[in-house]
């Protein structure tokens, strides 16, 4: 039996959930305010609560302004790295706040302001960090949309968000290919009902885009000529940003956040969790589309007035697998955090670490993993070969910040492999049994935070007060249902173990197979589908669909099966990396016709599975089993 010693760590989780009002009015004053708040939490509409109401500041200007005001505008702020193009470009504080200043400037002068939306749809470019704090200084309310989505996805967030303006650039650039990102804005344009009054395009050298006369207009010209704007104080419970994340239906959900709680959460967990110092260079590698990107390449580490890094690569191949370990060279990183599978793709290419020996990563004190459990060998080769504390750790778009992490900054806890340590201060996580009762410990369950959550998290949804209610806070009253099933240990440490829902998490990147499956049935020869998120060994999971094609349709299966991979990629995108799909007779089901994905993703993997119970045919599953093995499923066997 283990004993639990009293520790800082748990003496300040004690105080967070004591007294929540006092530890984040605490954390509040590190921020620079406009008008004070006139409550805390406000719990007058529970279940939706409200932290900071009545307050008034600006994010924007405690990204960035604060920092010059108060004699550190030379501090570097962001540094962006690029692989694929071969450039560097560092902003100091003061200079990040003129270029963003003068970028509000383009926006206000054709009418943007506080409240407005404007999507971003950009590459990993310092412009799209730029055009992010323009909206916050505005108090408009951005929607970044990551590039690897198709123009339909596009289409569906400028329809849900309606924007007044859409900030792009002529391409992207991946690997061997550049993307260019304005046929895919004009296509979305056309197919979106909601026109936006206009669109501001960073014309790049690697592709010169087109432009529509009077609707877009070019960055570089419009910044040239622009009067820098001043911040525009906002209500701490205003908007900051809507982030559309996958939900279970094609439809995607939009997690608002707004400006007050956010602001404070993010900067706490900057020294709390990550322990980095101001002007320490921080380094999240994912991508400003991602929640990732928006909290811990954008808003946290500028809020504490560290360095961030923007880097436009890969960890492999842009141009080899030393890139990570330059960037921490050349930009003296003391803190990297990334997603598991980057690692395994870089181990994969370097296994002894080769690379490594060839820089100085001696600046590197961290590395955080998350996005998806980090699997044991991942964790050991990282720790063996970096040297430092590897610390897994576990958040969700709807969150914004960690749940459950190692928190470094206030008590560095043992590290337990498959663990994403213990549940951060501001976080009542329990696990809770199918009748909402909480679990005794080293027992399954869903793991789900006791209300209110802590601040930075997300009021609601865009337009969708009624699915954040059923899809979040009805299944167990009280409590926030993460979806995420998990154990706490005797010690403590949480283990997230799957989703309880049909998101799968490819390469990092959070897909709904339900999407995937719409797209599958559009298909005219598609009678039935089902998709499943299979075990890869590098992006963690990948889907697979499966088809059962018309009666009577005779055309070659091989041809079909690649129609529909075509068609997810064209409506979906590329990063939905949906390359594989197999016809079968019929699916399993339950006798109410509920299709047994979950044991067919078992079979695939190899996983120990038993008949359902209330399987309406059991011999589906021999055929399943044997369409599988004719792709070679499960694997080594
Ligand atoms: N614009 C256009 N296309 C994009 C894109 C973008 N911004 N981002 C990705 N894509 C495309 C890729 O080119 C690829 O296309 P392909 O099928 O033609 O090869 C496809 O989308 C899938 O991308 P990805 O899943 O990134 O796979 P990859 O093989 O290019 O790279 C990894 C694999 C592991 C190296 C990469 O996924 C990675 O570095 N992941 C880090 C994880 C991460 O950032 N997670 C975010 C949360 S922390
Ligand atoms: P996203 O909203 O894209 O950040 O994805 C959130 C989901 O990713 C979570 O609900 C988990 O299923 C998964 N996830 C994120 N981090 C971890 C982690 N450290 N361990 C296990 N799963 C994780």
């Amino acid at each position: 039996m283990s004993t639990k010693l009293k520790t800082s760590y748990s003496t300040v989780l004690e105080a967070s959930l004591e007294d929540a009002e006092r530890f984040w009015s605490e954390a509040a004053k590190d921020l620079h305010w406009t008008r004070p708040w006139d409550k805390v939490l406000d719990d007058s509409d529970a279940p939706y609560y409200r932290w900071f109401t009545g307050g008034e500041l600006n994010t924007c200007y405690n990204a960035l302004d604060l920092h010059v005001d108060e004699g550190n505008g030379d501090r570097t702020a962001l540094i962006y790295d690029s692989a694929v193009t071969q450039s560097h470009q560092t902003f100091s504080y003061v200079e990040l706040r003129d270029v963003v200043a003068r970028f509000a400037g383009v926006l206000a002068a054709r009418g943007v302001g506080k409240g407005d939306r404007v999507i971003v749809y950009m590459p990993m470019v310092p412009e799209a960090v730029i055009a992010m704090l323009a909206c916050a200084r505005l108090g408009a309310v951005h929607s970044v949309v990551f590039g690897g989505f198709a123009a339909n996805e596009l289409a569906v967030r400028l329809d849900d968000a309606t924007p007044k303006a859409i900030v792009s650039a002529s391409c992207g650039i991946e690997p061997g290919r550049v993307v260019e990102y304005k046929p895919l804005l004009d296509e979305a344009i056309g197919l979106a009902d909601h026109k936006p009054d206009f669109c501001i395009v960073l014309q790049r050298p690697q592709a010169e885009a087109p432009m529509t006369a009077g609707r877009d207009f070019d960055w570089s010209k419009e910044a040239a000529e622009a009067v820098p704007h001043e911040c525009v104080p906002v209500q701490a419970t205003d908007p900051l940003y809507i982030l559309y994340t996958s939900g279970t239906t094609g439809q995607p959900k939009g997690v608002i956040r707004d400006n007050g709680g956010h602001a404070v959460a993010l900067k706490w967990t900057m020294k709390n969790i990550y322990d980095v110092d101001p002007d320490e260079t921080f380094w999240a590698a994912s991508d400003v589309g991602w929640v990732v990107g928006h909290s811990y390449i954008v808003y946290a580490p500028l809020l504490a007035g560290n360095a961030t890094v923007l880097y436009e690569g890969k960890p492999v191949g842009t141009p080899d697998p030393g890139a990570f370990w330059r960037v921490i060279s050349e930009h003296r990183v003391s803190v990297l955090f990334t997603a598991p599978t980057a690692f395994r793709a870089i181990k994969k290419e370097d296994p002894v670490g080769d690379y490594i020996g060839r820089y100085d990563i001696s600046s590197l004190r961290y590395l955080f993993l998350a996005g998806e459990r980090t699997d044991p060998d991942t964790l050991h080769w990282a720790e063996d070969k970096l040297n430092v504390p590897v610390i897994d750790h576990w958040w969700q778009t709807e969150t914004g910040w960690p749940i459950a992490a190692n928190c470094a900054g206030i008590e560095l806890l043992p590290i337990k492999e498959g663990s994403s340590s213990m549940p951060v201060p501001g976080w009542d996580l329990l696990v809770l049994d199918e009748a909402g009762e909480p679990v005794p410990s080293g027992e399954i369950g869903t793991l789900a935070v006791k209300l209110p959550l802590p601040p930075g998290t997300f009021p609601t949804l865009w337009n969708a007060r009624q699915r954040h209610f059923d899809s979040y806070l009805s299944r167990f009253p009280g409590y926030y249902n993460t979806s995420d099933a998990g154990i706490i240990d005797a010690d403590g440490y949480v283990y997230v173990m799957a989703r309880t829902d049909d998101i799968i998490n490819v390469a990092g990147h959070r897909l709904s197979t339900g999407a995937m499956e719409e797209v599958l049935a559009d298909h005219p020869d598609v009678a039935e589908c089902a998709v499943t998120g299979i075990a890869d060994d590098l992006k963690g999971q990948a889907p697979l669909g499966f088809l059962v094609l018309n009666a009577g349709c005779d055309r070659p299966v091989g041809e079909i099966c690649a129609e529909v991979v075509g068609m997810v990629r064209e409506r979906i995108g590329p990063v939905a990396a949906f390359k594989q799909a197999l016809v079968v007779q019929r699916l399993p089901k339950t006798r109410s016709g509920k299709v047994l994905r979950g044991t067919m993703r078992a079979i695939a993997d190899g996983e120990e599975w038993k008949m359902p119970a209330t399987i309406d045919d059991p011999a589906i599953l021999d055929e399943i089993t044997a369409v599988l093995a004719g792709i070679g499923l499960p694997r080594g066997q």
